[in-house]
């Protein structure tokens, strides 16, 4: 015998993100802010200039990746339980990355799902981590282990929350950026090779055009499934990278950057990408202080750490591999010897 649960719903689950100066937003509901107490000192009086709500709390949690875990996850579910928090009830995350996907976490699980909205605060969260409905924490078997595919209600993205950030951040930020431009988008590539991205207009204008790479990638497979592991380009790499480096070296967008370098490396040797479109990427990056460089101890043991990766399986490891600037492959079939190779030049290095 069987029973059939007929589930096929179509919910509509699009969102707007709107990049501007943060606009009045007022919620006829219980609503909790979380951010961290870094970001909390720099702006969160201006944050409460702008939102309002039927009981508005802040939860203010410690800055910083390794709090990514269950305990701060506890400690938003715990004050929402103490308020007597609904369904209907709110969260709103006012952060960089970790508080975003943290928040978005914690929402997705709170009584089986509730609303949020991201206010994103760095660069790098602005114009990736904010968009596209991936949140989750870390444990001890690794990053984003743990986690769920949750779109928020609504993103809004204020550049003038970038005036505070540290130049590194920012650094960070702009490899996320141009890993959108060199996978998907030449004409994007060349306006960010052309412009000062350090100029209020141009960032709020670069922010824009990554936030709709990502959203026209996110809208073909929200799931990744697909095309969405191509925003991956440089992470195969930069994991390893973090992973040997223990986390403390570089920021993950500055992983990210050497690791775009090695992928780019990889599809020289595969004939997918000219010297020249390598080098052009190498400048990029450069031109914000972004590290491309990395001197690899033991290719084997860099080789073996690939496994840890998500996208890959106990037999093959997935590649992005670039095609030239603006197109993009992701393929389990590159050759170990070509692999090595790369890793062995940046042996000599
Ligand atoms: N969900 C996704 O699709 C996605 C995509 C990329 C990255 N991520 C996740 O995002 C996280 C990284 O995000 P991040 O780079 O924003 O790091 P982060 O959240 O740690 O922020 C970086 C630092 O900047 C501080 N900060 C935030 N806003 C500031 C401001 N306006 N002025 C001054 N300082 C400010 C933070 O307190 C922190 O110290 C990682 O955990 C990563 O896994 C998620």
């Amino acid at each position: 015998m069987k029973v059939n649960i007929p589930l096929k719903k179509v919910v509509d689950t699009s969102y707007d993100i709107t990049i501007d100066t943060l606009p009045k937003l007022h919620f006829d509901t219980k609503v909790a802010i979380v951010t961290n107490d870094t970001v909390s000192t720099l702006h969160l009086e201006y944050l409460l200039s702008k939102v309002s709500a039927k009981e508005l709390h802040v939860i203010t949690l410690k800055d910083g990746e390794q709090y990514k875990n269950q305990e701060s996850i506890d400690e938003i579910l715990n004050a929402m339980f103490d308020n007597r928090f609904n369904r209907k009830s709110m969260l709103i995350a006012f952060g960089g990355g970790v508080i975003g996907d943290m928040t978005g976490y914690a929402s997705s699980i709170y009584q089986r799902g509730i609303d949020f909205i991201q206010i994103p605060t760095t660069l790098l969260s602005q114009v990736d981590a904010s968009v596209g409905g991936k949140t989750g924490m870390n444990n001890k078997y690794g990053k984003n282990l743990v986690g769920a595919f949750h779109q928020p209600k609504a993103v809004y993205i204020d550049p003038f929350f970038l005036t505070t950030l540290p130049k590194r951040e920012f650094g960070a930020g702009i490899a996320e950026i141009v890993k959108m431009a060199v996978t998907f988008n030449k004409d994007f590539f060349e306006y960010l090779e052309n412009e000062d991205l350090h100029n209020a207009e141009i960032i709020q204008d670069v922010i824009k055009q990554a936030v709709q790479t990502k959203a026209n990638v996110v809208a073909q497979d929200e799931k990744e499934h697909g095309i969405r592991a191509a925003l991956n380009y440089g992470h195969t790499f930069g994991h390893v990278i973090e992973n040997e480096t223990k986390y403390k070296e570089y920021l993950h967008g500055e992983a990210v950057s050497i690791g775009m370098v090695m992928a780019n490396e990889t599809a020289i040797k595969m004939n997918l990408m000219t010297e020249k479109e390598a080098f052009r990427v190498k400048a990029l990056l450069q031109k914000y202080n972004l590290p491309t460089d990395y001197k690899i101890k033991d290719s084997k043991s860099f080789y073996e750490t690939f496994y840890l990766d998500k996208k890959s399986s106990d037999s093959s490891i997935t590649f992005i591999i670039p095609i030239g600037v603006g197109d993009v492959s992701i393929t389990d079939k590159v050759d170990i010897g070509t692999v090595m190779c790369v890793l062995n030049k940046f042996g000599d290095s």
